[in-house]
């Protein structure tokens, strides 16, 4: 079915083809037949289910954080077989994000570079949302980030803004503190300026709390960041964000354009990432960049993911991916004599 929607929507620009896609999920969602997808789509086997940050996972894929950012379809992505959604990023304030064109296909790397900008209609509108309408089984995260306005200075009161309208409602929180698009964002990763956001929020509530790293960043940086998660008493670390760093064997013409590239060519440097940060904490990690394939999930999950997400292969695989790839997780964990997921987590540490 993919075969043939995916040539009709690779000929629209990228944001017109994800906008269309939203809208018929939204309409199937409001409709109640993307019930129907999941007798396509979900896998259900035990050898599969998962937990880490309190939270229990049906599967350990997910979807990344940025495809709905206004949490519109967590019911509609979450029958396409994922496990977990991660909604947002929202801000306090709505925002229109950067001008447009804004989101490239890489289409010979099978990648894609953003520039979004935190597009999002704010705190106020999505947690209403969230607090209104009917949520999925699966685990519900809200990924936060600062609105453009806001001086890094008062960077924790605007996190804590939106924490105080989503966390009731989510499963979980993620500090975004790694897009490259908006300006001195990823600044907050430093020790002191992130303890100050951790803080706020480890304080305003008891909803787990992650947070979410840059593939750019130094290791040292890594662990310091890794470290204070301890510290402050977080629940776990998602690596990785996309990366302004363009690899010299990228082959698609729109490879220079700036922004955050995601999808295939950032792969091993997000499981080198996850690998790092399993080593140094015990705390959960979550995996993310360039999971497309079933061997592509088992590698960050023996690299030490917990649960694994994923956004550009959406793209280019198609809804089947999470399907796909859950049916080959079962043979490679057959394969190589473990009872489920969670035996495979950190395997190869
Ligand atoms: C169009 C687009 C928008 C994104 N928006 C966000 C966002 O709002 N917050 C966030 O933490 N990550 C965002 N991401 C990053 C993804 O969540 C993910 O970390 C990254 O794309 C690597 O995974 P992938 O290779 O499977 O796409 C975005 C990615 C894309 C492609």
């Amino acid at each position: 079915m993919y075969r043939l929607l995916k040539p009709l929507l690779f000929r629209l620009p990228p944001e017109t083809a994800h906008d269309g896609v939203r809208r018929l999920l939204r309409a199937a969602q409001q409709s109640g037949l993307h019930r129907a997808y999941a007798r396509n789509y979900l896998v259900e086997d035990d050898r599969l289910t998962t937990e880490a940050f309190g939270q229990s996972f049906s599967n350990p894929v997910g979807v990344a954080a940025g495809f709905d950012k206004n949490a519109a379809v967590p019911r509609a992505l979450a029958a396409l077989g994922f496990g977990h959604v991660e909604v947002g990023a929202v801000t306090a304030e709505s925002q229109p994000g950067n001008p447009k064109p804004r989101l490239f296909r890489l289409r010979e790397d099978e990648a894609l570079v953003n520039r979004m900008g935190f597009n999002n209609a704010g705190a106020d509108v999505v947690g209403s949302r969230l607090d209104d309408e009917p949520l999925p089984d699966a685990p519900v995260g809200v990924n936060v980030g600062k609105s453009k306005v806001t001086a890094l200075e008062d960077a924790p009161e605007d996190y804590r803004y939106t924490y105080d309208r989503v966390a009731d409602a989510a499963d979980y929180v993620v500090v975004n503190v790694s897009s490259p698009n908006t300006p001195g964002l990823r600044e907050l990763q430093g020790r002191e300026r992130l303890a100050a956001i951790l803080e706020e929020l480890r304080d305003a509530g008891e909803t787990p709390l992650l947070v979410k790293l840059s593939p750019d960043l130094h290791r040292d940086a890594v662990a310091d960041a890794v470290d204070l998660a301890e510290e402050v008493g977080l629940d776990g670390v998602i690596a990785t964000n996309t990366t302004t760093d363009r690899p010299d064997d990228l082959r698609s013409p729109d490879a220079p354009q700036k922004g955050g590239l995601s999808g295939a060519p950032i792969r091993d440097r997000a499981t080198e990432q996850v690998r790092f940060v399993a080593e140094r904490t015990d705390l959960p990690v979550v995996g993310v960049g360039g999971v497309a394939t079933a061997a592509d999930a088992y590698e960050k999950i023996r690299a030490g993911a917990s649960v694994v997400q994923l956004y550009t292969s959406l793209v280019y695989r198609g809804p089947a991916v999470a399907r796909d790839i859950n049916e080959g997780l079962l043979e490679l964990l057959e394969r190589d004599g473990f009872d489920s997921v969670a035996d495979a987590v950190g395997a190869d540490l």
